[in-house]
């Protein structure tokens, strides 16, 4: 795709990856990603803000072959998709510098083997002057990395983010025009890279609202001209607010655990919970992600598989776990046919998740009427919490 202008004088490379489909190789991408970089060019230098994926580094440089010049490459998060074609572009433009945080001076280092000498440390508030435009950086750490910063143009009241607000969606479209989709994506990219660091988000937030910018320009997905879409977006999930909603990510082998799946379900139905049932033999792991963030409950569903959880169940749990969702009970039903521990066994993979636990069912063989009424009581256990922590229905 051709680089379009976002204000005169600063264009976005949307470097669209359509066919890519899974990230960090780990990730599900059902709609692909985009690697951003922008060229601000100034009346005495001109900037690029961060580069692109390997994948995808000859199209950045097909981009940039016919400039003239960059004087400044601004590294806002080391990350390989957004740094990874940074040693081109240095070769390209062998006067340029590279602008980064003080952390990532060692990740670039490391990472990509640049040489010190060609970096410039950008303090937090440290501006460059590009000649009636100015660069102006703003230390965002953890969104996710330690070194990750933001760049803002105050001329033009532009925020370049490239994580932050980010969307992993391949489109042509250079500004957001389907917010519904656009949230979605956002949704998944925040629960899956930046919910484990609320706190901080919270804080970073505060910060840039300081700002006055009028435009968010991320290093992937589309641009925002409407930046409340996304920061009234991250301020409900950032926030403490959990919903009426369970969680369920499960498996079943022959069929017990599901019976006690479908009747629990029925269950917190008539209690008015809504839930978010995953069969992880063949669920987007992204989905279930996206439901983490503003769920009150987690309930795990499993069979036993040599005295413990089923592995997919086992994964589920290390991930939610890894991920940190606000979450505020759980519990954990399933079936076995001679022996297990499961429970214990998915108690210990979640000890980050400061959970109150609303009761286990764990049945030997298929499951009987004493089953479904335990699973009655844990419905109800389950509605009665969250009535009384008014949580919202939506
Ligand atoms: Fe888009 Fe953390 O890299």
């Amino acid at each position: 795709m051709h680089a379009r202008e976002i204000r005169h004088g600063i264009h976005a490379i949307i470097m669209a990856h359509w066919e890519r489909r899974l990230f960090d190789s780990l990730i599900p991408l059902p709609d692909g990603t985009s690697y951003n970089a922008y060229l601000v060019e100034g009346r005495d230098a001109t900037a690029l803000i961060d580069s692109a994926d390997p994948a995808l580094q000859d199209e950045l440089m097909e981009h940039l072959r016919g400039v003239q010049r960059v004087d400044y490459i601004v590294s806002q998060h080391s990350e390989q998709d957004h740094s990874g074609a940074i040693p081109l572009v240095l070769e390209r433009f062998p006067d340029a510098r590279i602008v980064c945080s003080g952390k990532a001076a060692d990740l670039l280092t490391t990472h990509l083997g640049v040489s010190g000498d060609r970096l410039i440390i950008a303090e937090d508030g440290r501006t460059i002057d590009l000649g009636g435009r100015t660069l102006q950086f703003v230390h965002t750490t953890w969104v996710h990395w330690p070194e990750t910063l933001c760049t803002y143009v105050p001329q033009d009241k532009v925020l370049f983010t490239c994580d932050f607000f980010g969307s992993h969606l391949a489109t042509n479209d250079l500004v957001v025009t389907d917010e519904g989709r656009v949230y979605e994506a956002a949704k998944r990219y925040y629960a899956e890279i930046m919910m484990p660091f609320r706190a901080i988000i919270t804080k970073n937030l505060e910060k840039l609202g300081a700002l006055d910018f009028e435009m968010i320009a991320p290093s992937h997905g589309p641009v925002y001209d409407r930046p409340a879409f996304i920061l009234d977006a991250y301020r409900d999930w950032v926030s403490p607010r959990m919903k009426n909603e369970v969680v369920l990510p499960y498996v079943s082998m022959h069929g017990s655990t599901a019976a006690m799946i479908k009747h629990l379900i029925d269950a917190l139905t008539r209690h008015g919970v809504t839930v978010h049932p995953f069969d992880l033999t063949v669920t987007d792991i992204g989905k279930l992600a996206i439901t983490l963030v503003d769920a009150a409950t987690l309930i795990v569903g499993t069979p036993t598989v040599h005295v413990g959880p089923h592995p997919a169940v086992y994964y589920a749990a290390h991930l939610a776990n890894l991920l940190r969702p606000k979450l505020k009970y759980a519990a954990i039903i399933g079936s076995y046919g001679w022996s297990s521990k499961a429970i214990e066994q998915i108690t210990e993979l979640i000890p980050r998740l400061k959970v109150e636990v609303l009761g286990t069912v764990l049945h030997k063989g298929h499951p009987t009427a004493e089953t479904y009424g335990q699973l009655d009581a844990l419905a109800a256990s389950v509605a009665k919490a969250h009535r009384e922590d008014a949580l919202v229905t939506v």
